[in-house]
Formats: structure tokens, sequence, C-alpha cells
């Protein structure tokens, strides 16, 4: 691979989630989320795992700061724990757990790295749920008060706000696949969806005001959909696919209202829809979060209701999620959603690979894999850089291995790994392959 170099300013960080790191989950006052629930029901999660300890990062952070400065990260993007503020999701506010992200983004900043907060990583208190969560319209003014409450506290020192990570998994992963909290199978999920946009159009608004000059944006994952054959019908149904993942929240994020061939497809399962609900959810941004790990490769399925698609594992390389390795998908998308939806910039906020490590006789992980996905999809950024795609920065997934939710700790996306017994945390290859990108805003 020929020697690339980032723009200037380009900006190189690691991700992290709350719920996915923290542990403490009843610490000083913290109340319950839905993952809580979720992960202590018996035959939800891998192995029966779940987040009470995962990383202990709430007692570690200092260390973990430590290391992302020993790494030479610029930027960090963690999550703040929606019950941590708000243990009833409204009302009392927990001062002990606005403290602790305090302290975090104090320390953050004194190590020379910029904190990027994301409000609402899947973590929502179990109370807002027992009202019927998302799908409950007074989930935005709930949303909306979380994001003054934090904003108001922080506001002076983050100066980069996602309101919300990956809408679709939030809608479709628990809300209709049943796999991720709150664990419901055909539930509403398109009512959480138009929900969850709206209270990032609410929120965005109260953020600028409590955080002079931030910039504020919203994360969300793309599949690329790819037709399985030249087919009309595979075609057609790739297309599909596009509108239920990607276009269902890019369009009415940029201004177009839901897409209309998604509309009619999903007819009489559309959820009430006010008249200026769009105009809610369309407030410009600063930026938007790209988070990709893989493409999707779609066929026409005429038994699969009511998208008709169905799902195809071309032959080629894969990680340990079973997800195919496919940069190039990367760099089309970005190119695309430039071209498409004009955003002012591009942040890829989450991308990365799991893979089964092993620890070698030295105490070293080799993982040479690992490293050449984030090569090749670096190499896409750039590629897309040289297109026209204004990207802004590179966010790893994940600074450390961690509580991979409905696949517990199975799998590992750190590129730092964790001992769970010890919680000591060994760089692998990976991290130095980074850090050396870092260091000559580039690839050699
Ligand atoms: C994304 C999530 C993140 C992590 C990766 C592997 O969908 O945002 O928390 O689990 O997948």
């Amino acid at each position: 691979m020929a020697a690339i170099t980032f723009p200037n300013k380009f900006i190189w960080g690691a991700a992290t989630a709350a719920y996915q790191i923290e542990g403490a989950w009843e610490a000083d006052g913290k109340g319950e989320s839905i993952w809580d629930r979720f992960s202590h029901t018996p035959g939800k999660v891998f192995n029966n795992d779940n987040g009470d300890v995962a990383c202990d990062h709430y007692h570690r952070w200092r260390d973990d700061i430590a290391l992302m400065r020993e790494l030479g990260l610029q930027a960090y993007r963690f999550s703040i724990a929606w019950p941590r503020i708000l243990p009833e999701g409204t009302g009392t506010v927990n001062q002990a757990g606005l403290d602790f992200y305090d302290r975090l983004v104090d320390g953050l900043l004194e190590a020379g790295i910029t904190p990027f907060a994301t409000l609402y990583h899947w973590d929502l208190p179990q109370v807002l749920q027992d009202e019927g969560g998302w799908a409950n319209r007074a989930s935005v003014a709930a949303f909306t008060n979380y994001a003054d409450i934090v904003s108001r506290r922080l506001g002076d020192r983050v100066k980069n706000w996602i309101t919300h990570n990956e809408p679709w998994c939030t809608s479709f992963l628990g809300n209709h696949l049943g796999v991720h909290a709150p664990g419901l199978l055909e539930g509403p999920s398109l009512a959480v969806a138009h929900h969850v946009l709206m209270s990032h159009g609410a929120a965005v608004p109260v953020l600028r005001a409590n955080s002079a000059g931030a910039d504020v944006g919203i994360t969300l994952n793309f599949a690329p959909a790819y037709p399985a054959s030249d087919s009309a019908e595979d075609q057609a149904a790739a297309q599909r696919h596009d509108g239920f993942f990607n276009r269902w929240f890019l369009d009415p994020l940029y201004g177009r209202g839901y897409p209309e061939d998604m509309l009619a497809l999903y007819g009489p399962m559309l959820p009430d829809i006010h008249a200026d609900d769009l105009a809610t959810i369309a407030v410009p941004t600063d930026f938007l979060g790209v988070n990709y790990y893989n493409r999707a490769v779609i066929k026409d399925d005429p038994t699969a209701l009511p998208l008709r698609t169905g799902f195809v594992l071309p032959e080629g390389e894969y990680t340990a999620m079973n997800w195919e390795v496919y940069p190039d998908a990367l760099r089309a998308l970005l190119v695309r959603i430039a071209r498409d939806y004009t955003p002012s910039k591009l942040y890829i906020t989450e991308n990365g690979a799991a893979y089964d490590d092993t620890l070698s006789p030295d105490g070293a992980i080799h993982d040479e894999q690992r490293t050449r996905y984030l090569a090749s999809h670096l190499a896409a950024v750039h590629a897309a850089i040289g297109e026209g795609a204004p990207l802004a920065g590179y966010f790893a997934w994940s600074l450390m291995d961690n509580f991979e939710w409905a696949e517990g700790y199975n799998k590992r996306f750190g590129i730092v790994h964790v001992d769970y017994e010890t919680q000591q945390r060994t760089p692998k290859d990976s991290a130095r392959f980074f850090s050396a990108a870092i260091e000559r805003n580039g690839l050699e």
C-alpha cells in the first residue's frame, strides 16, 4: 500500500460506550437501565454476561486516560449513562452521576484529549421503558430535559456533542428483532425511530444554547446495500434495504422527509407523525457521525414480509462477528453521503473489528487481522477524502475490549486487550499500529 497522509487537523480518536465499559451499575445513586434489566434476564445475552462490572472504567478512568495518552489519542468518544444522571429518567438529578463525567472531562482535557460526548448509547432508564420507552412521545421531552441538564454542567468544556448513537439499532434491534434491550419482538419500532429522531432535533438547540460554539451532530450506522445479482428483483430489493436501513434516517435528518418508497411500503405500520415533526428532525447540525462495519448483500425474498429482502453472504473475508470485510463500501458510502446530503463535516465515529485474539507467550497480542482491517478502512476513508467527502476525523471502535451487547464478553473489538479477571489492559499490536498512524497523520 502506498503511503497516505490525512488532511491537517484530522482528528484521531477511539470510542467506547457507558454500558459497555463502566460497570458500577448501581453505584452512587445510579438508576436501572434497560440494559441492566435485559442482561439480568436469563437467556438474553451470550453466557448470561452483563455489564455489572465490565471494564470497571467507573473506577479506573484515570488509568484509562493515561492509556489513551500513551497511545497518542487526540480525541475520545464516550457516552453518558442517562440513569446515572436521572435515575428516574426525569425529575431528581443525581449530582454524583454528573460529578463522574465532570471529572472524566477534566481529566481528558488535562491530558490534551478532546472529549466527544454521546448522550444516548442505548441505556434508557428502565422507568421510562416502563412507560413505553421511545414509543411514548413523552420520551422526546424527557431526552431534551436530560440533554439540558448534562450540557448545563459540561457544556463549558465539552464542545462536541452526539445526540444519539445508531437510531437504527435502538429501533430495530431493540424493538423489532428483540436481540437488544428492551428485547421487543415486532414491537413499535417505527414509532421508536420517529421519537428518537425527534428527540435529536429537539435537543440540538438546547445543546447549542448551553455549550457556546459547540459542534452538535448525530451518529448513524450504515449498511450499504449491494444487490446479490444484476436481476431487477435483486436490485429493487437492495433499494428497499437501503430505504429501511440508511435512507429512513438520513432523509428526514437532511430535510427530505421520510422516503416515499418506504412510506408506501410501511403503509398502515406508520406511527403517528404530527405536522411539525419533520421540521423538528431536520434541524441543521454541524456534522454527521458515520459508524461503518460491513456492507449488506441483498436478494429479493418474497416470503420475508414486509421488506421482501434476504441476506446473501458472498465469499470473502469475515470477522469473528461473521461480518464481511469490505472497505470499498465505506469509501463509496462516504462519497454518496457527501454528494446526496452535503453534510458540512463527517466523522467516522466507529469502525473496527472483532477477532478471536490470542495472548502470545511473550504477553503480546499480535492481532494482525485487526491491524489490516484498520489499515484498509483508513485507506478507504482517505480515498473518499480524495473524492471530496469532508472527513474531519476517525474514531476506532473500540479503545478496549468490552461488553459487546448480546454477544457479551465473547467478542473483542478493542485495540487494547482487557483481562476481565485482573482488569489488566494490554495494548494489542493494532494499538501500536494506530499510534504510529496518529503520529504520522497517515499510513506508511
Ligand atoms: C455498534 C455499536 C457499538 C459496538 C459496535 C461493535 O453497533 O454502536 O456499541 O457494539 O457496534
